[in-house]
């Protein structure tokens, strides 16, 4: 995710930025920048890569300067490159921006104001704004004024910080969904995104709310609302350590992406869901809706989670739009002699849109004369770039090794393409209005599932030393179970296995004692009464289990030794509730066993390797 800082003060600023921008690494960024004003001039330095890569551009001399605005970039729109870096300037080389979010009407703003004369240098949706400010700027409003007329025009997230040389010690920034804070120093004043990057200056900061907008000078700093009335905001004290916050205050990063997955859910599904028609928007599939129709046949390939998801996608997609799926790990469609031509789309999964396998299986898919697409997290990654086109899931980065929020993005991304798929054949706009309803839900009742915390916590404690363990489920949710299995083996190196629960009678039912802990996914969808069964036959051989239920189901309080409640929703997206009590339960189990949770023994968060 993106870093903002900003200095004003009677220091040199370059310095101080870019000290604040490392303390941001740990977010992940694939390009970085910074402005500095100095007697009404600017200098922008930007550069792809590492800030190592901007410290190399900046040389010996940065440039000179009281007030200066810093940003690492990690890319949504536009590949990591350094026009596409921020801070963004205006025609004239006045105003310098940076930004954090997603300016949802960006493509409408920029043709306006590329018609109007304005001449855009990058590929973000960040750069509009700028030039919105400038228009109102160089018109004669102060900075403060034009940037609230800007802010006006826009719809989407944002944090922002602007500076301009006209007004050369201050700083303006705004926030509405994206995190912004003032920092208050001894005649010097800070902005940031994440207070870790200002701590080795202050401990006093202000948090910005959505809807407000700070102007910032080093004697005095002043918060106001958009319609321009001050507001009067406490001082908050920071007392963690740098280490800590770094982690955003969570022990770990799992944890942290864990617990993101509300907003992480609201990020893949903003801006696509179109409720009225029962349809979605998904402007970067660059296929159009004839072609898609012309498809008879879909393939979906990844590895590792990925392939999990895609199993869940291929249910949807069979159900709901009526196509014959196929899900492929994709290290073995590459080395088989698949049957692929231009009537199939290949849809590869890959979080870090790096993965060797993947890659090399679009390519082949490719070759053959198939459609691909990607659903990939990280933007600008070699298999975004290659396929015809696909859905990001806007994640932001994962760090922890252990997929999570990548793979509940997955999933809600192929409900998306789902609705996509359906709505062009036989799905019915009440049905599709359905699964648009239930897709905007998700990220409330994700917060209400990821609740439970402190129960399964309690449920780990008793785990802990368990060698063995088995994860069963049907339907929607049997690969869920696989997931959770990956997750628990992963992590604390428990022996995990996941099965459809009516499976494990033809041969893992000999495994079954009162030492296996087996964990159930029984929420209650088409399948729960066959789950109930399945369930009854592994309490009968002793086994201990953990049951994955819906709110408010008591019916398997008498089998169950343990439960965790979820959220009730349709059961196409039961998935991605039921596996968050699976990720936390992995987590607590490998903390309570002092593994090294974000960086397993033997594992690599992006295999670009065969
Ligand atoms: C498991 C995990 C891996 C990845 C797999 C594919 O927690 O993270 O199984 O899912 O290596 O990686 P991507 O999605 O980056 O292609």
């Amino acid at each position: 995710m993106c870093g903002i800082v900003g200095y004003t003060g009677p220091r040199q600023g370059a310095g101080l930025v870019l000290d604040g921008l490392k303390r941001l690494e740990y977010r992940g960024y694939d390009s970085a920048g910074l402005a500095v004003v100095d007697s009404g001039r600017l200098e922008v330095v930007k550069a792809a890569g590492k800030i190592a890569a901007l410290e190399r551009a900046l040389g010996a001399h940065p440039p000179a300067g009281h007030t200066a605005l810093a940003h690492t970039r990690w890319a949504t729109h536009g590949a990591p490159t350094d026009a596409n870096a921020h801070p963004h300037t205006d025609c004239g080389g006045t105003l310098a921006l940076v930004h954090n979010g997603i300016i949802e009407n960006a493509t409408v703003l920029r043709a306006a104001l590329v018609q109007r004369g304005h001449q855009l240098r990058s590929e973000t949706d960040s750069e509009v704004l700028v030039h919105l400010i400038e228009e109102l700027h160089l018109g004669g409003a102060p900075l403060l004024d034009a940037v609230s007329g800007a802010l006006a025009q826009v719809e989407g997230a944002y944090g922002i910080g602007v500076v301009s040389t006209r007004e050369p010690d201050t700083l303006v920034a705004a926030r509405r969904g994206s995190p912004l804070l003032v920092a208050i120093g001894d005649g010097e004043h800070f902005i940031a995104s994440d207070a870790s990057a200002v701590l080795a200056h202050t401990r006093s900061v202000v948090y910005l709310d959505d809807g407000e907008i700070a102007v910032v000078r080093p004697g005095d700093y002043r918060i106001l609302d958009l319609a321009a009335v001050e507001r009067v905001k406490a001082v908050s004290r920071i007392d963690w350590d740098l280490a800590t916050i770094e982690r955003g205050g969570y022990a770990h990063f799992m944890l942290k992406e864990i617990l993101e997955q509300p907003e992480t859910l609201r990020n893949v599904l903003r801006g696509r869901l179109v409720e009225d028609d029962g349809d979605v928007h998904l402007g970067g599939l660059n296929v159009t809706d004839a072609d898609l129709l012309a498809v008879d046949r879909i393939v979906l390939t990844g590895c590792g989670s990925s392939w999990h998801a895609a199993l869940i996608g291929e249910y949807m997609l069979e159900e709901l739009a009526r196509l014959p799926v196929e899900v492929e790990y994709a290290s073995e469609f590459r080395y088989r002699n698949p049957i692929v031509d231009e009537r199939t789309l290949v849809v590869g999964l890959s979080q870090s849109g790096e993965t060797a396998d993947t890659l090399a299986a679009l390519r082949e898919a490719k070759r053959r004369g198939a459609r691909t697409l990607g659903i990939v997290n990280v933007v600008g990654s070699t298999i975004a770039r290659e396929v015809d086109g696909g859905i990001y899931l806007h994640a932001g980065p994962e760090i922890g090794v252990a997929s999570t929020k990548a793979f509940t993005g997955q999933i809600a991304a192929l409900a998306l393409l789902t609705l996509k798929m359906g709505r062009l054949r036989a799905l019915s706009i009440l049905q599709g209005r359905e699964v648009v309803r239930g897709l905007a839900h998700l990220p409330a009742l994700a917060q209400r599932a990821l609740a439970q915390a402190p129960v399964v916590e309690r449920i780990a404690d008793q785990l802990v030393a368990t060698t063995n363990a088995l994860y069963l489920g049907r339907g929607y949710n049997f690969p869920v179970a696989l997931e959770g299995a990956l997750k628990l083996k992963e992590i604390s190196y428990i022996h995990a296995e996941g099965y459809p629960a009516a499976e494990m009678k033809h041969g893992p039912i000999a495994l079954i004692d009162d030492k296996m802990p087996v964990v159930f996914i029984a929420p209650r969808d088409a399948v729960y009464q066959k789950v109930v069964s399945n369930l009854e036959e592994v309490k009968t051989r002793g086994a201990r289990v953990l049951a994955v239920v819906t709110e408010g189901d008591t019916g398997l309080a008498r089998l169950a030794d343990y439960q965790v409640e979820i959220p009730e929703t349709l059961d196409l997206l039961t998935p991605i509730l039921s596996v968050l009590p699976l990720q936390l339960l992995a987590y607590y189990v490998a903390v309570r066993r002092g593994c090294n949770v974000d960086q397993p023994r033997n594992l690599a968060k992006s295999v670009t390797v065969e």
